[in-house]
């Protein structure tokens, strides 16, 4: 689906003797194509089943997940730098990549988590918000954006043993670089097969200025499509807990985990009250099956729209 964040008065259907109006430069945030997520998502699979059924800290997949993202990025020229951290006696490992361009001191950043539990393959929890934002990436460089500001994308390491990657990202920032990131945007669940439509509440503590703004902008996103959301506190359970800590406004949507859907809210979102989000969360059953597609759909576009607003 497409969404528009402005139409220009000007954009209009002229006949042919009428002197062709000057495109609007960069109105529209583009359209995320949900299968190409899906592809990747099918991707991520199939580094599970060749490495043990995860893609766990630690263990093989986990770098091969690294390693399959990073060439995707690289083929669409983001410069991609791998940092490498230890956690509890084995490496792990974070994919920063740039987008070429933009204002170095005025940087722009969105994020997911790599790792999966060891339980499962982590198709929903996180194949989905890190499937996301790698669409979103490549789809930067399809349609040529050239943001005013300067945008960086991290794929984090062993979220599942305490948002070890994203904490180690963080404080390997001089305070210098810290303060040039001015908004840190995470997915981390963005498929729930009975989802919900959340987005991060930003009177969560730590409360940042700024982060009022993002979650509006995600919210419009929503309220663009027609989706009705609410607001969730998200307890510091994800990685932009590590920014918030040092003052960085974030923001981030999610369809919901263990917890159980209302009777309210299925009548809001359809799916099945009573029954969790994710039945599968932290388990072997987090496959390509476990995705509802119509919410990974929407989660992709409203991150596109929220970069596209963000950054431009
Ligand atoms: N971070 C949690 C996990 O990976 C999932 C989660 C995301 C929970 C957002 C709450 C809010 O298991
Ligand atoms: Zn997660
Ligand atoms: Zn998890």
């Amino acid at each position: 689906m497409r969404i528009l964040i402005a139409l220009a008065a000007a954009l209009m259907v002229t006949g042919a003797t009428t002197a062709q109006a000057s495109a609007p430069a960069a109105l529209a945030a583009p359209n995320i194509n949900v299968a190409n997520v899906q592809a990747h998502l099918n991707q991520f699979q199939s580094i599970a089943n060749a490495n043990g059924g995860n893609r766990a800290h630690g263990r093989p997949g986990y770098l091969a997940s690294i390693n399959w993202v990073k060439s995707k990025l690289d083929a669409a020229g983001f410069t991609t730098r791998v940092q490498s951290f230890t956690y509890g006696g084995a490496t792990g490992y974070n994919l920063i990549a740039d987008y070429p361009g933009g204002d170095l001191n005025n940087v722009v950043m969105l994020g997911g988590h790599l790792d999966s539990v060891t339980a499962g393959p982590g198709i929903n929890d996180n194949g989905t918000g890190s499937a996301s934002i790698l669409e979103v990436a490549l789809q930067m460089k399809a349609t040529n954006f050239q943001p005013t500001k300067h945008v960086r994308f991290g794929w984090w390491g062993a979220e599942e043993l305490g948002l070890r990657g994203s904490r180690a990202y963080v404080s390997s920032l001089s305070a210098t670089e810290k303060s040039r990131i001015k908004a840190y945007l995470n997915f981390d669940m963005t498929g729930s097969p009975n989802p919900g439509y959340f987005v991060y509440d930003a009177a969560e503590p730590p409360t940042v200025p700024g982060a009022l703004a993002l979650q509006q902008r995600l919210q419009a996103g929503f309220t663009s499509i027609g989706v009705q959301t609410e607001l969730t506190k998200v307890n510091g359970r994800s990685d932009h807990a590590a920014f918030a800590q040092e003052g960085i406004a974030t923001g981030g949507t999610f369809t919901g985990a263990e917890q159980t859907k209302t009777t309210a809210q299925a009548r809001k979102w359809g799916g099945t009250a009573g029954q969790a989000y994710d039945r599968c969360y932290h388990r072997s059953c987090d496959t390509t099956s476990n995705v509802n597609v119509t919410a990974l759909d929407r989660n992709a576009d409203v991150i596109a729209y929220a970069l596209w607003a963000t950054a431009a």
